[in-house]
């Protein structure tokens, strides 16, 4: 064979890392944190081996852990004391997020991202307030106007109790614009929204409805979240959310819509996130349980992907694992 073109000549070692596109640094992981307001003691999270709930008072020991590994950043979800059909607890001052939040902003250097949605709120577990009827005939489930009040009560709480950027992700159309309206009234300019911008009604998020407890208890989440068959759409469903303040684009899940990550990469000048999600964590563990892969060299994969597709920073439940190696 002759050939002057051999890309074999930059895979030598020594060469190879020089030449290398992207890598993983550990200030660009996300780790999501469960705090749960039901227990006295942590409780391991099953299908996310790892992973727990742990008691409002073991918020601060929690995500010190996380910062020994090298990640800045967490994500906080709550499991309340109650539910009812509003999903009151979710804007409630000593809400068990804001509790967490609150601890965690005074004693740790952590960057506290919120999640803001009801459905681990709302006693039918939907992302807000059902339409009337909606129990009997499950057509449009959440009212979506009516929703909005409540999702930007539950942001300016969490920023009061010292988030520094609130993460919608009920896919409530509107959302990012009446969260930014409400938290600059309140003086919350400087809090940053990250929006689940390009949300798809994805079956990889089964563990984590185990996890944050957050499983709609009829229907289904189809008239809210996107149709894991439309790309184009998502254009349009990330387009809504810059125009209304969005600072972060997320998408998720992560791996099965790289497409979308590599589109919103190209198509907008915002920070790109991407959510690696429970379903996806979970596979890959309980195929490595089975020794059927290596953990640590596929997680490692799958977030390379992820930034490969064009992800500036990446919430996953592997952060903890991947960053000391970073
Ligand atoms: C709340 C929310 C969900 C996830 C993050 N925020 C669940 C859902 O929409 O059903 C899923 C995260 C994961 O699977 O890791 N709406």
């Amino acid at each position: 064979m002759h050939s002057t073109d051999r890309p074999r000549r930059l895979r030598r070692d020594g060469v190879r890392s020089l030449v290398s596109e992207i890598d993983l640094r550990a200030n660009d992981l996300i780790a999501p944190v469960f705090v749960d307001a039901t227990t006295d003691e942590r409780v391991p999270i099953e299908s996310m081996p790892g992973h727990e709930r742990v008691p409002v008072d073991e918020a601060v020991a929690r995500v010190e852990e996380v910062l020994e590994t090298g990640v800045e950043a967490i994500i906080l979800f709550g499991i309340p004391e109650s539910k009812d059909a509003e999903g009151s607890r979710a804007w409630a001052e000593d809400g068990v997020v804001q509790r967490a939040t609150r601890a965690i902003a005074a004693e740790t250097d952590a960057t506290v991202i919120t999640d803001v949605c009801l459905c681990e709120y709302t006693d039918h577990g939907h992302c807000g307030l059902l339409e009337p009827g909606a129990r009997e005939e499950p057509t449009m489930t959440v009212d979506n106007d009516a929703t909005l009040d409540l999702l930007a009560r539950t942001a300016v709480s969490q920023a009061e109790a010292g988030a520094d950027m609130v993460a919608p992700s009920s896919m409530t159309d509107g959302m990012v614009g009446a969260i930014r309206t409400a938290l600059d009234d309140a003086g919350f300019e400087d809090v940053a929204i990250m929006s689940y911008a390009a949300k798809y009604e994805s079956a990889f998020y089964g563990p984590f409805r185990d996890a944050a407890d957050g499983a709609p208890a009829f229907g289904d989440r189809r008239h809210y979240q996107m149709d894991p068959a439309n790309g184009r759409e998502a254009l349009r469903e990330v387009r809504l959310d810059v125009e209304q303040g969005a600072d972060v684009l997320m998408v998720k899940p992560g791996l099965p819509y790289l497409d979308v990550v590599n589109t919103v990469r190209r198509e907008f000048d915002r920070p790109v996130a991407a959510y690696n999600v429970s379903g996806e964590y979970a596979m890959l563990h309980a195929a490595a349980e089975k020794g059927w892969l290596d953990l640590d060299a596929v997680a490692r994969e799958s977030l390379l992907s992820l930034k490969r597709a064009g992800a500036d920073m990446i919430v996953t439940y592997f952060a903890e694992d991947i960053a000391p190696d970073c």
